[in-house]
């Protein structure tokens, strides 16, 4: 009896599975087999490799092709490698691909499902977003650059009171976590953190936990996508009660603080209340939503800035260590700009810097920090043949799509000798042979990053500051690379020595 039963649910599991995994063949697209599909997960998990790489294998096996077909573990997804395609989903047809695949189900953890980032109703993310994108005009960044420039002459003075006027070997991951800590919880929370000199710093520590959470996150997504309900049912949330008591705690007294102070200036928490509670004047009037929702908005400009622009520092770091005739131009580049601001370095004279500008530039290019745009179609959307071998294929509804920017940046395709690290493919000469949306370390459309401006002053005035106090050489700890592979590197820890300029 019990063989019998036995039998029947494995026949019938292998039937659902030849069923789903028959998707990409029964529409006529070229598709990865699911075994394989299940690599990008296995290799992560076991570190063996990072998800943009092994996705970057799978881009680089169908050189001819538009699309490629994929299975996220039991869902079908569209790989694009076509640059006119990415052009489209971003961009022309945003319309029907305004909206990220909903990989947990939006009712399981409010702080998670009510950010920005995943929101995926158009009309509450378009009324977020409006308000938002007022903090990251020029004019804005100009203003809150003397409070950006403040925390990274912080760092300046930590590094120079560790150097003590002598080389000083270090690892850079850490420090730039910490210098990003204090600009953003500033930024966003309101809140004055000194994690530069004090890396145990209580907001520091919970922002490392709830992060640490989200990559724990990865196995509750595995469980999320297979069984949604049963997560729901067990309670589970993506942010332990620890974090989320914490960082609510932190957006309530921030509230309180402005309604005793009666300050009411345009920054981020006061543009959310006035976006969600305008009408109350005190912290016992205001809904726990509210609250809820402010908090969930302050950790995604957190958090969103946080891997992807540290990562971007040491990356830059390291790639100037290792070629030192670049740090040499972008030395002599940043000296002679500042001659032009009276010595100063202020937002304006970071803009000027163009060689500066290149080589942020290819260092996202060549070290992305993120490994894939995601969209999903919201109605069936159709791609047609472009040749006869092809048909016309009919993106079914709720399909998520994926280009893998990875991949795309390293395409020889896109950029020659794609590994090799020159700046100068960014220049003023170079630029108009670089393919329209062939370089998307920021995505792409209405649903890009909402920070990048804000990343790329964190970036250039650290970089600037480093390089006008230090000359950055290589030590024996600093991992020569032999590929991208941005992942290896990071592993070993981004270290350099810096060795004091002569004043
Ligand atoms: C080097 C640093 C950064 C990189 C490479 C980066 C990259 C990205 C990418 C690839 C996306 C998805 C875009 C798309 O799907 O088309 C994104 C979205 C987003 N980023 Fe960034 N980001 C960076 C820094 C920041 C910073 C500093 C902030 C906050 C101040 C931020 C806030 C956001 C937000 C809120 C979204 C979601 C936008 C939406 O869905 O409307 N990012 N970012």
């Amino acid at each position: 009896m019990w063989v019998l039963i036995f039998t029947t649910i494995v026949v019938l599991i292998i039937f659902r599975l030849k069923k789903v995994y028959s998707y990409w063949k029964d529409r006529g697209v070229d598709y990865v087999s699911p075994l394989r599909s299940f690599g990008p997960f296995a290799e992560n998990i076991l570190r063996m490799n990072s998800h943009s790489e092994v996705l970057k294998r799978i881009y680089d096996e169908f050189p001819n092709k538009r699309y490629v077909g994929f299975y996220n573990i039991f869902q079908p997804v569209l790989i694009i490698r076509d640059l006119e395609l990415v052009k489209r989903i971003c961009v022309k047809d945003y319309h029907v691909f305004h909206s990220h695949s909903e990989i947990i189900p939006s009712e399981l953890d409010d702080l998670w499902s009510k950010h920005l980032f995943n929101l995926t109703d158009k009309k509450l993310w378009n009324n977020l977003r409006t308000p938002l994108r007022q903090f990251f005009t020029t004019n804005k960044l100009k203003l809150s650059f003397p409070v950006i420039q403040k925390v990274s002459r912080n760092l300046i003075n930590y590094l120079k009171t560790k150097s003590k006027g002598q080389p000083y070997t270090l690892e850079t991951r850490e420090i730039f976590k910490r210098l990003l800590n204090d600009i953003s919880a500033n930024a966003y929370f309101g809140v004055n953190c000194d994690a530069i000199n004090n890396g145990e710093n209580e907001f520091m520590y919970m922002a490392r936990k709830a992060m640490s959470i989200s990559m724990m996150s990865g196995v509750k997504h595995v469980i999320a996508n297979l069984f949604p309900r049963l997560l729901k049912s067990m309670g589970a949330k993506i942010y332990s009660k620890e974090v989320r008591t914490f960082f609510t705690s932190i957006i309530k007294q921030s509230i309180k603080m402005r309604y005793e102070n009666e300050f009411r200036g345009p920054d981020v928490i006061n543009t959310l209340l006035q976006l969600y509670d305008a009408d109350k004047s005190h912290l016992d009037n205001l809904s726990e939503s509210t609250v809820k929702n402010i908090t969930a908005q302050a950790i995604i400009l957190y958090f969103a800035g946080f891997e992807t622009t540290t990562s971007t520092l040491s990356m830059l770091v390291y790639e100037i260590t290792l070629n030192p005739d670049i740090q040499t131009k972008l030395y002599e580049e940043i000296v002679n700009t500042l001659k032009g601001f009276n010595g100063t370095v202020s937002y304006d004279a970071i803009m000027a810097m163009e060689y500066l500008d290149n080589v942020v530039k290819e260092t996202l290019r060549l070290h992305t920090p993120t490994s894939l745009l995601d969209r999903r179609a919201m109605s069936d959307y159709e791609i047609e043949s472009e040749d006869p071998k092809e048909k016309t294929l009919l993106v079914k509804k709720g399909t998520p799509v994926w280009i893998l920017q990875k991949a795309i940046h390293l395409d020889p395709n896109n950029f020659p000798n794609p590994e090799k690290f020159d700046p100068d493919r960014f220049s003023y000469g170079n630029k108009q042979n670089i393919k329209n949306y062939s370089h998307i370390p920021f995505g792409s459309g209405p649903r890009s990053c909402l920070g990048y401006r804000h990343a790329m002053v964190v970036v250039k005035l650290t970089i600037t500051e480093l390089l006008l106090n230090y000359e950055l050489l290589p030590t024996n700890k600093t991992y020569v690379k032999n590929s991208s592979k941005t992942y290896n590197i990071i592993d070993h820890g981004v270290w350099v020595k810096l060795n004091p300029r002569m004043k």
